[in-house]
């Protein structure tokens, strides 16, 4: 199985639904979180990238981010009545904002506080729970003490991003310490990090034979067929691959104009080819061009450009 990570600002309901048109693989995507920092006020629009009706190409799991159990429940109602079943909890985000004030991996030193938050949520929503984790927010010492705690909750399941908050999303995946401390789990676990090639989940899958479940974010970006390959869709030519990006990319342009007002989605669509460039041998070459567009009119002829002309990582 594979399932689409969740990443704030990319993977929103208009992504998943072009990319679910465009090209198979992905089983089901977990939302990029939606914050419980603004209460129960206005919960329509802060979940409104999970909303039924903007979500029928791919199943959808939302991620929720806080520690408000109050706030949780509430949200958890929400979700329930627009047919949420499954919710996960984001305890992997780094962001120092958020850490600071205990959310996502700024939980993770707390074991105590994380069982009486769960303590609290669980019994209180109608939904299952999967949690997202990291090793650790500082160290990976303190994967060790938030495990018992988590053992102790009836989980749907954990997916662990291999590393510590501090790291942020780069820096070496700590196989070391998730294959030393995979055994002491009771919840199935799912993993996620650094899967951006067939070689890469080979040689992952290799280290862990127990896991079936595979996340993937920037991964996708990187090379879109990826989870087809994976799930052993024939590798295809160049030619090929790029029949399938450029009109996957108009698809995106057209329905990101249709949700976003003219400027903001330039921008939108530049953050996006920050991911995508990294698709080409000359990354910062392909995103330079798309830099200096101003329009969606420019932003659509260079990207033509850049098919017809930039070589992509096979
Ligand atoms: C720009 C960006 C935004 C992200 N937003 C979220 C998020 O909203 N929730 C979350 O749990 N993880 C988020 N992540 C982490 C990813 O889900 C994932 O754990 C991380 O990128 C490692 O997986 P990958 O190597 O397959 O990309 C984000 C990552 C990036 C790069």
């Amino acid at each position: 199985m594979i399932i689409l990570a969740p990443l704030q600002g990319y993977t929103d309901f208009i992504f998943r639904n072009v990319y679910g048109r465009h090209y198979p693989g992905i089983d089901i995507a977990v939302s990029p979180f939606i914050s419980l920092v603004h209460g129960e006020k206005g919960i329509p629009r802060i979940a409104k990238d999970v909303l039924p009706a903007n979500n029928r190409t791919m199943p959808v799991i939302p991620q929720i981010l806080g520690n408000s159990p109050e706030h949780f429940i509430k949200m958890a109602e929400f979700l329930y009545n627009w047919g949420y079943r499954q919710l996960n909890w984001n305890l992997g985000c780094p962001v120092k904002n958020v850490t600071r004030k205990k959310r996502g991996s700024g939980l993770l030193p707390y074991p105590e506080l994380v069982r009486k938050i769960l303590e609290d949520i669980i019994p209180n929503i109608p939904q299952r729970l999967s949690v997202k984790i990291r090793l650790g927010l500082n160290n990976t010492e303190e994967i060790y003490k938030i495990i018992p705690v988590l053992n102790d909750f009836p989980l749907e399941n954990i997916i662990i991003h291999s590393r510590i908050g501090k790291q942020m999303y780069e820096g070496d995946i700590h196989h070391d310490v998730l294959q030393n401390c995979l055994p002491l789990f009771k919840h199935e676990i799912i993993y996620n990090g650094n899967i951006f090639s067939l070689a890469d989940y080979h040689a992952i899958k290799k280290k862990y034979p127990s896991i079936q479940k595979w996340m993937i974010g920037r991964g996708v970006f990187y090379n879109p067929l990826l989870p087809a390959i994976i799930k052993g869709k024939k590798l295809h030519t160049v030619e090929e691959n790029n029949e399938l990006f450029l009109p996957f990319l108009l698809d995106l342009y057209n329905e990101l104009q249709i949700f976003i007002n003219v400027d903001p989605v330039v921008y939108k669509v530049k953050d996006l080819w920050k991911l995508f460039s990294k698709r080409f041998s000359e990354p910062e070459k392909v995103f330079d061009k798309i830099a200096h567009t101003h329009t969606m009119k420019e932003i659509t002829r260079i990207t033509k450009e850049i098919i017809e002309e930039e070589t992509i990582n096979e």
